[in-house]
């Protein structure tokens, strides 16, 4: 039988990942299907149980389920043991389910891919919520020499800051404070650009060769990085490789083939235009 992958979220409709994991198949010659499941609220780990009782070799796991699937996991990575969530799910040989996070190591592959270095760079990291805690553990693998996490909620950066301590030099600051600082990295990982905010940045922010990353992406340059052009970011990115990179994970987890991940996000971002043109 064909082995069988699948992706669990609610809403699940606009999800690209059946259109990677197929692309990734075609190009590796690997012979699985992949399938997206609008799973109800409240039945995640009962349908989970379902589908590997049915034979399901692995899952991807988003909103909003990433955390019930860290429960879920009988077996975790370091990696999802830190971010505290899932985003893949992988039957191992011994029977057991393992649970990985691939969303910040699919981040740093992608910045990797740009040409950005992290290693000694001064990082600012907006925002403290899940998204964040899951890119963490991975950009302070890169070592960079210091990370800001700022959100507006303060004590949530500050819990982030507190829970990471132990794997680099990671700070919490109030939007105000700053003022006078300047970064080399500046991620963006609130959810703010969905309703087209920012938060309050000050001017000055970005060193001379500042890179700046939308966790986000869309069809149209994010506030965020709009806001970055104007501030005279040299480089600019958005979340689509990011997407294709925690892909690109999973599937290694899943058949131990790394697979080319430039040519699917050059097909998602002709997409995306033709989407925007039409
Ligand atoms: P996700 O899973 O996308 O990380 P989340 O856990 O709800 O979602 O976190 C959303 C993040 O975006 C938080 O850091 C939130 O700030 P608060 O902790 O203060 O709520 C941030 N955020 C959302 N809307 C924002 C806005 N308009 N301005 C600034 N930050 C915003």
């Amino acid at each position: 039988m064909t082995d069988q992958y699948a992706v669990f979220g609610n809403p699940i409709n606009h999800s690209k990942s059946p259109v990677i994991h197929r692309q990734f198949a075609e190009q590796t010659g690997q012979d699985l299907h992949y399938a997206k499941q609008l799973v109800e609220v409240d039945a995640f780990v009962k349908t989970a149980q379902a589908f590997f009782a049915e034979g399901g070799k692995g899952l991807n796991v988003t909103i909003p389920f990433k955390v019930e699937a860290f429960h879920f996991a009988q077996q975790l990575t370091p990696r999802a043991q830190c971010a505290g969530a899932v985003n893949t799910l992988a039957l191992q040989a011994d029977g057991k389910i393992l649970g990985d996070n691939t969303d910040g190591i699919g981040m740093v592959h992608d910045m990797h891919n740009l040409g950005w270095e992290l290693r000694g760079k001064r990082i600012l990291v907006l925002g403290a919520g899940g998204a964040v805690r899951g890119i963490l553990q991975p950009v302070l693998a890169e070592h960079p020499s210091q990370v800001i996490i700022a959100n507006r909620t303060v004590s949530k950066a500050e819990e982030l800051a507190a829970h990471f301590h132990d794997l680099g030099d990671v700070k919490a600051k109030a939007f105000e404070a700053l003022n006078g600082e300047q970064f080399d990295i500046v991620i963006n990982g609130t959810s703010a650009s969905l309703s087209g905010d920012l938060p309050p940045l000050p001017n000055g922010l970005l060193s001379s060769n500042a890179s700046c990353y939308d966790l986000m992406y869309g069809a149209e340059p994010t506030v965020f990085l709009k806001w970055a052009a104007e501030q005279g970011a040299v480089e600019l990115a958005d979340g689509l490789g990011m997407l294709v990179g925690q892909a690109a994970e999973a599937f290694y987890l899943w058949r131990q083939i790394r697979p080319e991940v430039v040519p699917v996000i050059t097909a998602l971002r002709r997409q995306l235009n033709e989407k925007k043109s039409s």
